[in-house]
């Protein structure tokens, strides 16, 4: 989750009038360089999945190499640490089934493609390379993408650190941003402006050397609703346009017009973040219709505590006796502000439209 610093407890944040401010196409383009804080967000975000790591919540023995534990961080309320265990879990049960359905599908020697959008520091590849069963059986190729401050830094903990070189195949190569980006067998790391999709094109097709052909599964956490609504819209058509079989996992704010919302987005613009496409974040069924409105073929939308309902209980029992919720009424009121979107197009093939969220 990436909440305000402090989970917002509708007793103790007053309540304002704020509204989104409406970004105009214009006022978001390439040309307008994305907000420091925005870019910030990666740290916070990491620094809360570093300390629910370190606590037991799950297991993933590459994040601390990723993060610098020296940046000035508060502990947060056991809520937080619930939410990115619930987030990390359910996006990574999406992940596994996406790849199953592609080499159930299409054998064991088929092409998987993922392209992590606004990735920051998330470690997707190496949990994935780590499996050993899903190594042996065929090739897969990860991207991580985002804002060039972003990817200079996770390039330089990348090259730093003996045990994430050696889970990449092959040559690592620099890319064409020394320092800023590097490629690898089935490992990329590009630095590009989301809203630009013609640079991402040419980056994922030429350096990244993506097949269009072949199945891609993107993934969006806490990333669309920094952009404008048109942003997303030009991003989205060309994902559905341009690959012949994609499916994409949307991580993102739900139910952004209701009191609880409204304190989320005025705590995040009081640290100098602005939700700039909150207005797009209503309803489950506007995240779904914001698929099917760009030439995806189905969508779905589930709430977190929706989500939760697809994690093995006896997994979740044990997160819970971690640390005790104080008001679980909060943690429900949270989880039911962030939502999970699963949209597939060209996927019936192979079973995409298959995949349930819950
Ligand atoms: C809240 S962080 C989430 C990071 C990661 N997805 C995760 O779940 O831990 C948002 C990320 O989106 C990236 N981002 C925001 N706007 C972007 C844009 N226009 N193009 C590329 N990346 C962007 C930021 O740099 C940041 O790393």
């Amino acid at each position: 989750m990436d909440p305000p610093a402090t989970t917002p407890h509708p007793r103790n944040m007053p309540r304002t009038n704020s509204q989104s401010p409406a970004l105009t196409p214009e006022s978001d383009t390439v040309n307008s360089i994305p907000d420091e804080n925005i870019i910030q967000t990666n740290e916070e975000a990491s620094l809360c999945k570093l300390d629910a790591v370190k606590l037991g919540y799950w297991q993933d023995p590459y994040l601390p190499m990723m993060v610098h534990g020296s940046l000035r961080h508060e502990r947060k309320a056991p809520d937080m640490y619930k939410g990115y265990y619930a987030r990390v879990k359910c996006v990574e049960r999406l992940v596994l089934q996406f790849i199953a359905a592609v080499r159930r599908a299409r054998g064991p020697d088929a092409v998987v493609q993922i392209v992590n959008l606004g990735a920051g520091y998330d470690t997707l590849y190496w949990r994935l390379h780590a499996n050993a069963e899903l190594v042996r059986q065929g090739k897969m190729r990860v991207v991580d993408l985002d804002l060039l401050p972003v990817t200079t830094k996770k390039c330089h903990f990348i090259r730093g650190h003996k045990q994430l070189m050696d889970l990449l195949i092959g040559e690592v190569r620099d890319g064409e941003v020394a320092h800023g980006e590097l490629h690898s067998d089935e490992y990329d790391l590009i630095s590009s402006d989301i809203r630009d999709t013609l640079q991402i094109e040419r980056k994922l097709m030429d350096n990244c050397k993506l097949d269009p052909k072949q199945p891609t599964l993107f993934i969006a956490e806490c990333v669309l609703i920094y952009m404008s609504t048109g942003s997303t819209k030009q991003l989205l058509s060309w994902i559905a346009k341009t690959f012949h079989t994609a499916a994409f996992i949307n991580y993102e704010q739900v139910h952004m017009d209701d009191h609880f919302g409204q304190i989320m987005f005025d705590a995040l613009k009081a640290q100098g973040c602005l939700l700039a496409d909150a207005d797009s974040c209503k309803s489950l069924e506007m995240h779904e219709q914001r698929f099917l409105k760009t030439g995806w073929d189905g969508a779905q939308a589930a709430d977190m505590n929706q989500m939760c309902g697809s994690l093995p209980q006896a997994d979740v029992d044990r997160v819970d006796r971690i640390a005790m919720i104080d008001e679980p009424e909060v943690l429900r009121q949270l989880f039911a502000h962030y939502s999970i979107t699963w949209a597939q197009k060209g996927g019936a093939d192979i079973g995409l439209d298959k995949i349930r969220l819950v």
